[in-house]
């Protein structure tokens, strides 16, 4: 298929190479990085199948048009120069968002109203009628970007952002998304089929998109998108897309090897309701079977493995294990020395002190943004004899 289109896709800040990998692994071809996002060319079947399959991008935005600004009466011109009819029809409702970087502009709000007008007044110069703004459930998304110079008309192809998966039953404490959390797995190496462990599991999420990754279940599997309200909607190339994914699904046996616990019995309830929601046959989300342990006291499953988590900070761990942080962590990392001799610990934490509260020398700390909190994806090879010397050496 030709690349006809160019495409940005978002992500959480310093997901950005991971993503360009999962592109590249969805037959993308030349994806470029900017801070916050990757863009690429792509058809319509890209377009698609990143929206179905991947995993780390917030959203699929096509882009529309783009040109140099002073005011916003140029933003005003580009989207009244689009022929918005073509891509929805007047019926659609409509939101327009702008996110802007270093804009000289002074009020966004005015902005997004002059383009939103532009959008409106294009569709009566075709026709009598004006679609409506309905800002929770619209029926075609515009976004724009500004930077110092350049405003970039895009048309969101999702509809709800792509870490709404469509399985999640409750919030539980401080989930993470479900983007990060695929983000994360990427990071730490692990792949279907390894031993996998989160003994701080919450909700389930880091497991969860574990299991469908190990089943083939692609994340949009289970939800509409933006693209689906479009004029341009190809509806059998649609579910030809589906129907080849569900044919090349793996078998799924690495499902086994999918390991959770937490404190908290009802964040053990959650990940099990939640795995049985991601399109896990019963049989299947029982074998995974979540268990109610403190982390100071797990054992591992494996004699190998990754153990990817993300631990809860200050007042909550005194709450669950009615210890201080330093002592929770301290002990954490005795645990991780004696028992998890060949693993790879993957720990997520804005806690810069971390390392030191484990006792733990990282091999790799990758920096990255859980909503606006900075954090640090820090990896820590547990080898038998680069510990006992560090631990002879303390
Ligand atoms: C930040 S949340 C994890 C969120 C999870 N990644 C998700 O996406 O839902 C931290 C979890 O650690 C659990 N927890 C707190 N103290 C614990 C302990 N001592 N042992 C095991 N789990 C603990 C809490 O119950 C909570 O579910």
């Amino acid at each position: 298929m030709n690349a006809d289109f160019q495409y940005f896709s978002p992500c959480p800040r310093g997901l950005e190479p991971a993503l360009i990998e999962e592109l590249l692994e969805l037959g993308i071809k030349n994806p470029v990085s900017t801070a916050g996002g990757v863009s690429y060319p792509g058809s319509l079947s890209d377009c698609y199948a990143v929206n179905l399959h991947s995993r780390i991008a917030s959203r699929v935005l096509l882009r529309i048009a783009q040109t140099r600004y002073r005011n916003e009466e140029d933003l005003y011109k580009l989207a009244l120069a689009q022929r918005w009819d073509q891509w929805f029809d007047v019926t659609r409702t409509i939101r327009v968002d702008i996110a802007a970087t270093r804009s000289p502009l002074r009020s966004l709000e005015f902005a997004t109203l002059r383009v939103k007008d532009a959008i409106c007044d294009q569709f009566r110069t075709v026709g009598t009628e004006r679609p409506s703004v309905d800002t929770r459930n619209p029926g075609a998304r515009i976004f724009g970007y500004l930077d110092s110079d350049d405003f970039i008309l895009y048309l969101d192809t999702s509809g709800e952002p792509l870490f709404k998966r469509g399985w999640r039953l409750d919030t539980g404490e401080a989930p993470l998304r479900e983007n990060l959390a695929a983000g994360i797995l990427r990071l730490s190496g692990w792949v279907p089929g390894e031993t996998l462990l989160d003994p701080m599991c919450g909700s389930g999420t880091i497991v969860v998109e574990a299991a469908q990754r190990t089943l083939g279940i692609p994340p949009g599997s289970r939800r509409r998108f933006g693209f689906e309200n479009l004029k341009n909607f190809d509806e059998a190339l649609w579910q030809q897309l589906k129907d080849d994914a569900a044919d090349n699904a793996p078998d799924g046996e690495g499902i086994m090897k999918i390991h959770a616990s937490d404190l908290s019995g009802d964040a053990v309830a959650l990940t099990r309701a939640n795995l049985a929601r991601a399109g896990l046959s019963t049989d299947l989300a029982l074998k995974i079977a979540p268990k109610q342990v403190d982390a100071r006291h797990i054992q591992a499953p494996d004699d190998h493995g990754v153990l990817v988590t993300n631990p809860p900070y200050g007042e909550r761990i005194q709450l669950r294990a009615t210890t201080s942080d330093d002592a929770f962590f301290s002990e954490l990392g005795s645990t991780l020395k004696q028992r998890f001799t060949g693993w790879r610990c993957c720990i997520l934490s804005s806690d810069l002190a971390l390392q030191g509260k484990l006792r733990l020398a990282p091999s790799k700390r990758t920096v990255l943004y859980n909503g606006a909190i900075e954090c640090r994806l820090y990896e820590f090879r547990m080898q038998a004899g680069s510990l006992r010397r560090k631990t002879e050496g303390e």
